[in-house]
């Protein structure tokens, strides 16, 4: 499958879209059950905070009709042990909110796992508010024999005062869908302190183990093989037996669970860490660093700030490269629960390999893509609203890579291309509670979509523009999806009006069909203002065909930039700090 950005509710999307068995690795950001709606806001000078923002999406969970035909049509499904799981759920939680989020989440769990290749993974993003469940979950899914590491990753640095300590992390659940899977063993950089501790600088710039000759022995006399001569050495002579320190396996990055003392010593004799020089007491232990190597990578990712200078071989600090972001970070889009680039490019470098498919089914304003696209990976997005559709297309695409063409590289489906598609739209979004057409319609003509909250109705949005290359206005923007009224223009040259400190008198009507000779005349009738040598119409009507065409309102000084972050900048982002094997 191409690369894709796919616009709808992940359920039935995977489930038309996406092959059995061909993804590769899934990360999974969904909504936390955090019992709060994530808000976009939009800042700009001359914006308020009411005028400039979108619900972006809700996590906010009930027990409803939808909830119970998820919960029904589970019931159906061939996997028995969830089924029974859940029921037992049904059992405990009842039909509470917390179990409206799992039945919804036991759906798509099973769609990621029949997307997945055999030797796929899937992380699935999280926070202990439901992590407990989720990993119940995905056992039912995955089988527990699949769970492969729990990883706690520290979101934020801020501390709120509450009655328990302070909650800074994320859970990231890692499960395979068989034992055969991709796995690059990351590796982590040493701790300054340690190479000093145990490492003697070398003249070629390496560093080499600072260990005494009987390492790899312990005091006291052994019967069994512990006991028994090794390539020449006994060590019962000297009243010594084998026991190699776990510290050694650490460092060596290398578990040797099941091995006899002979075995591990072949195996660290046969990967170069132990030298016989003739005349020598005992066998040598040496490991030579540079900084290049490091142990295996652990499941804390926690970024501590002020830690710069105790990384061996980097000026970074601890898990520099998986910081969180902070509100003015250079990544950030202003979507809510952006995650940093950063720990896209851990999971991608860990468990797959260039070229391979990346899918994220709750894709947000496109992180993941961002990361696979860095790492040559092919990926899919999936997400539920248009908004962070169109940001992933503006802000991600077309702004951080520029080079790649839509139609060429990848496509974009399931947000209206021809009228037919926003017809159905605009009708789907008659029996659902979100403005997903009139968000599109705002996003296509890179405007800023408003919810219509509190005194702002008759506004779906506003589209920027600097009359005198400065000060950014805005013209008021109108959506209608239903057949036009005649005072449909009345109304927007009213708020126009109103706002006339803002939007100069800009009013733009966007029409699902097409306006009448009357309206037309109507709009006309608002008169022309001449600014630059130019006349621009007061009240402009685009219809959704002018749209699709890439028409946008004639107004002096356009600037799609205003209110949007600038694209991310993505040489900003820390270099990596994991190595691979
Ligand atoms: C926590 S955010 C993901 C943030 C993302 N990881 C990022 O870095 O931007 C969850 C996303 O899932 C989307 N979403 C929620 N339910 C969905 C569904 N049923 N299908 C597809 N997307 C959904 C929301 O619109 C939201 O963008």
């Amino acid at each position: 499958m191409n690369n894709s950005l796919l616009y709808g509710d992940n359920l039935p999307v995977m489930r038309e879209r996406i092959a059995t068995e061909s993804v590769d690795i899934v990360y999974l950001d969904p909504p936390f059950k955090s019992d709060f709606d994530y808000n976009l806001l939009f800042k700009a000078d001359g914006l308020k905070a009411d005028e400039a923002q979108l619900t972006a999406f809700k996590d906010t969970w009930t027990w409803d009709a939808a909830a119970q035909t998820t919960y029904d049509e589970l019931q159906n499904a061939s996997n028995v042990t969830l089924i029974n799981f859940v029921n037992a759920l049904h059992g405990s939680l009842a039909r509470t909110p917390m179990l409206a989020y799992l039945v919804n989440m036991a759906m798509r769990l099973i769609e990621i796992h029949r997307v997945l290749k055999p030797t796929g993974s899937a992380y699935l993003h999280c926070d202990p508010t439901a992590s407990h469940y989720l990993k119940m979950l995905m056992d039912a899914v995955f089988l527990p024999t699949n769970f492969r590491s729990e990883i706690i990753w520290r979101r934020t640095g801020s501390h709120n005062r509450m009655k328990r300590w302070a909650p800074i992390h994320d859970v990231l659940l890692f499960y395979t869908k068989s034992d055969e899977y991709t796995w690059n063993s990351p590796r982590r950089p040493y701790m300054l302190g340690h190479v000093r501790e145990h490492f003697i600088e070398g003249e070629d710039g390496t560093y080499k183990t600072d260990y005494y000759g009987n390492v790899l022995t312990g005091s006291g006399t052994r019967r069994g093989e512990s006991g028994q001569p090794w390539r020449g050495f006994d060590p019962t002579a000297k009243g010594r037996h084998w026991a190699i320190p776990g510290k050694i396996w650490e460092e060596v990055g290398i578990d040797p669970k099941g091995l006899t003392q002979h075995q591990k010593l072949d195996l660290l004799f046969g990967k170069g860490f132990i030298t016989i020089t003739e005349g020598e007491a005992w066998p040598m232990y040496q490991l030579t660093i540079s900084p290049s190597d490091g142990p295996a990578a652990p499941d804390i990712w926690a970024f501590q700030p002020y830690t710069e200078g105790t990384v061996f071989g980097t000026d970074l600090g601890i898990d520099a490269d998986v910081r969180w972001l902070g509100t003015q970070d250079a990544e950030r889009l202003g979507y809510p629960t952006q995650k940093p680039v950063g720990i896209l490019k851990h999971i991608i470098n860990a468990s797959s390999r260039p070229g391979e498919l990346v899918l994220d089914p709750f894709c947000g304003c496109g992180t993941t893509i961002a990361a696979a696209q860095m790492l040559a990976r092919r990926w899919i997005g999936i997400d539920i609203s248009p908004f962070a559709i169109e940001l992933v297309r503006r802000q991600r695409l077309e702004g951080a890579f520029p080079h790649l063409k839509v139609g060429v590289d990848y496509e974009i489906k399931g947000l209206p291309t021809t009228l037919e598609g926003a017809r159905m739209m605009a009708e789907a979004e008659d029996s659902g509670d979100r403005k997903a057409f009139e968000i599109w319609a705002v996003a296509k003509l890179d405007g800023i979509p408003n919810d219509k909250k509190g005194a702002d109705k008759g506004v779906d949005g506003r589209i920027a523009f600097r009359p005198d290359g400065k000060t950014a206005k805005f013209a008021v923007v109108s959506v209608k999806s239903g057949k036009l009224k005649a005072d449909d223009i009345r109304s927007l040259k009213a708020v126009a009006k109103r706002e006339e400190a803002s939007s100069l008198g800009f009013g733009v009507l966007v029409a699902l069909y097409p306006p009448t000779t009357g309206m037309k005349a109507d709009a006309a009738s608002a008169g022309t203002v001449e600014m630059h040598g130019n006349r621009y119409p007061l009240v402009q009507i685009l219809t959704v065909e002018d749209i699709l065409k890439g028409k946008k309102p004639h107004l002096p000084l356009l600037d799609p930039t205003v209110g949007y972050r600038k694209k991310a900048n993505l040489a900003d982002i820390q270099g990596s700090l994991l190595r691979d094997e």
